[in-house]
């Protein structure tokens, strides 16, 4: 059975965002973002041991769009490919969403993926530094997130982030 697990990290101070030559992070654009960020969680999840069912453009609007806590400028994507280029490809994604409400409300890691040609180059490090600060400015000083003890890469990468295990 999938073991979730909660970790957290607490933010000292406003992390500052990479630069990187390979890729760009932008935020949500609008309807058209929704087919390539379906097809990057089909791609980023193909390969987990604890799978995840595919999903339509309406979970999409479920999930996220109907969601009091969404906002555009809360969901980031990393394209390849350079600046303007009409052949970009999304290669990475993460959102900023809320867990409790008012005064309970507390910022979550959502949706953090990569694409599997395009590990280890950065990319998830950056799209949760844009969300780390963000979360920063919001007020917020800890960052939590759900994932599954299964999900190795996953494990790897928050330890190297500094997310600790909460009971
Ligand atoms: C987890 C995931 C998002 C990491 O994306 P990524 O872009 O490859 O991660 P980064 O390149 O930013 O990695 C930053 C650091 O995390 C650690 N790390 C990342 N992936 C790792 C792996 N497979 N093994 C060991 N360490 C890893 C490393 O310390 C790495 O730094 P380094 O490459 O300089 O050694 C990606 O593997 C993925 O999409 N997995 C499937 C979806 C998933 O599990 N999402 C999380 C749901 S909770």
């Amino acid at each position: 059975m999938a073991t979730v697990q909660q970790l957290s990290k607490q933010l000292t101070e406003r992390p500052s965002e990479p630069e990187s030559s390979d890729f760009q992070i932008r935020t949500y654009g609008g309807p058209e973002d929704i087919g390539p960020w379906l097809e990057l969680r089909s791609a980023a999840f193909a390969r987990q041991r604890v799978g995840v069912r595919q999903w339509t453009p309406a979970d999409f609007e479920a999930e996220f769009l109907g969601r009091w806590w969404w906002q555009p400028e809360r969901m980031w994507l990393a394209e390849s490919g350079p600046e303007n280029s009409p052949q970009k490809q999304v290669v990475g994604a993460v959102m900023l969403a809320m867990r409790g409400e008012g005064e309970q409300a507390r910022p979550v890691v959502h949706w953090l993926m990569v694409h599997p040609g395009w590990r280890r180059r950065g990319i998830a490090r950056a799209l949760t530094t844009q969300l780390e600060a963000r979360a920063w400015d919001l007020g917020f000083r800890q960052v939590w997130l759900e994932t599954h003890a299964q999900w190795s890469e996953a494990a790897a990468f928050y330890e190297s982030l500094c997310y600790v295990a909460r009971s």
